[in-house]
């Protein structure tokens, strides 16, 4: 379903208005959670304007599609009258942030109908998204942003950006009498091996800072689909890493997704899987988290980073808090500071945090030394600014004693989202 009625605004007349015929301020929009199947003429023509091709051409004879079962998606729309005009969507899922698996909320499907756009409906219903998914226990909020910039209004923080390689096969062969590595990689079909795919990222989500993984239903589309190789490395019976990609053809591009990996072993018995296509591919595409140093991996690498950093489709993911209190129990550093946060319906406040068990202690109240945006609060939750360049960027202020003792307590981290939504 990819059509999109004309918008008419209050006097019927197509195209929408900014203003009433009387030159009153504009008519609030209703603001309504709509289920999974009335998403269908809400929510998803109002996305497939947004982000699809369109128009498509009506097929008459295509059977209807069957109803989706309802899922915990939660889906606000803002009707303009009886027209969906805006929309943004929450997906419940699961972060690690610096070693606790916290409830997060992914943000998705943001769209507005152009006549309806720059009348602050998308604040309106993300402020509302921010708060039900809050109140509903989620600690902590992520997005892929169109533009930065957008969602630095409403409080998010960037994340190092993953990187892209394009690995030649030069030097690669000499992995291959790597004896020393222990352990052995198997191939599968991605629907067979789904399960233990599946095991191995939930490994990842304990073990890695930043990791989120999508609902179940998204990962079934894998077996469904079934058009990806997984190769699996095993060491002790334990899946250490794991690869999903597509083979293209004798001298083509082998397009690897993530390298997915527990440790230096994981890395190197896929890097030995590689080498054992190194005459048959030109080149290896993988993604990598934003902290792997390619040009450590062996002798004689070569490979291009082919990292982007462009909006609206290759930008790095924001986070952001949405509950302070949610955030007791992170893995910490040694130290105390009372900060006051500002200029946030969510997280404004003063809060002192306290990591001396290594456990963080989260208490409201103290005399504040440091006062911090909600962007300079999750760029510490998060690791990704050093407390001087949250001052330099105007995220907030502090004297030199505080910075070094938040640097102590929220120590410089590297989050890596994974789930792409
Ligand atoms: C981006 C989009 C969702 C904005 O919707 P909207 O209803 O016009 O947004 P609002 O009117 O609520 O604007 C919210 C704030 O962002 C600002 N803003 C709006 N569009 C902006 C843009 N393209 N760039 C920068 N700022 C923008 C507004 O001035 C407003 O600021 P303020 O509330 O601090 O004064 C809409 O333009 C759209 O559907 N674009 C195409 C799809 C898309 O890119 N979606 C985002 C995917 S991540």
């Amino acid at each position: 379903m990819d059509t999109i009625e004309p918008h008419l605004d209050a006097t019927g007349v197509a195209g929408g208005a900014d203003e009433s015929p009387s030159g009153d301020a504009p008519t609030p929009p209703t603001i309504r959670r709509v289920s999974r199947a009335e998403a269908a003429t809400t929510v998803e023509p109002l996305q497939a304007y947004a982000f699809g091709t369109t128009p498509t051409v009506p097929t008459s004879d295509e059977p209807a599609a069957p109803a989706e079962e309802e899922d915990d998606k939660v889906r606000l729309v803002a009707f303009d009258g009886a027209e969906p005009s805006a929309v943004v969507v929450g997906i419940p899922m699961r972060q690690n942030v610096r070693g606790v698996i916290l409830p997060m909320m992914g943000v998705s499907g943001v769209a507005t109908h152009p006549a309806a756009r720059r009348r602050g409906h998308i604040r309106t219903l993300l402020t509302q998204l921010h708060e039900t998914m809050r109140d509903a226990g989620h600690v902590v909020s992520t997005l892929y942003p169109f533009r930065p910039s957008f969602y630095e209004r409403f409080g998010y923080v960037g994340f190092p950006m993953p990187r892209r390689i394009r690995l030649f096969p030069d030097g690669l062969d000499r992995l291959l009498r790597a004896d020393a590595i222990p352990g052995e990689v198997t191939l599968h079909r991605i629907g067979e091996a789904l399960d233990e795919f599946r095991q191995a990222l939930e490994h990842l989500l304990l073990e890695r800072h930043g990791f989120s993984l999508y609902s179940p239903e998204a990962m079934a589309r894998y077996r469904s689909k079934d058009d990806r190789w997984v190769a699996l490395a095993r060491h002790d019976g334990e899946v250490v890493g794991v690869l999903l990609y597509r083979s293209h053809g004798l001298g083509k591009d082998f397009e690897g997704h993530q390298l997915l990996t527990r440790g230096p072993l994981g890395r190197m018995l896929l890097l030995r899987w590689l080498a054992r296509h190194h005459d048959q591919h030109a080149a290896f595409t993988l993604e990598l988290p934003p902290d792997e140093r390619p040009d450590l991996w062996y002798v004689d690498i070569r490979y291009t980073d082919e990292t982007k950093v462009a909006g609206p489709l290759h930008s790095a993911p924001m986070g952001r808090v949405l509950s302070v209190p949610g955030l007791a129990g992170l893995r910490v550093g040694a130290a105390r500071a009372t900060v006051e946060v500002v200029d946030d319906p969510f997280v404004a406040g003063t809060w002192t945090f306290d990591g001396s068990t290594g456990s963080l202690e989260v208490r409201s109240g103290g005399t504040p030394t440091a006062t911090l945006t909600s962007h300079g609060l999750a760029a510490l939750v998060y690791g990704v600014l050093d407390p001087t360049e949250i001052h330099l960027r105007g995220y907030g202020t502090m004297d030199a004693a505080t910075a070094q003792t938040l640097r102590t307590l929220f120590p410089a981290a590297t989050p890596y989202l994974y789930a792409s939504f």
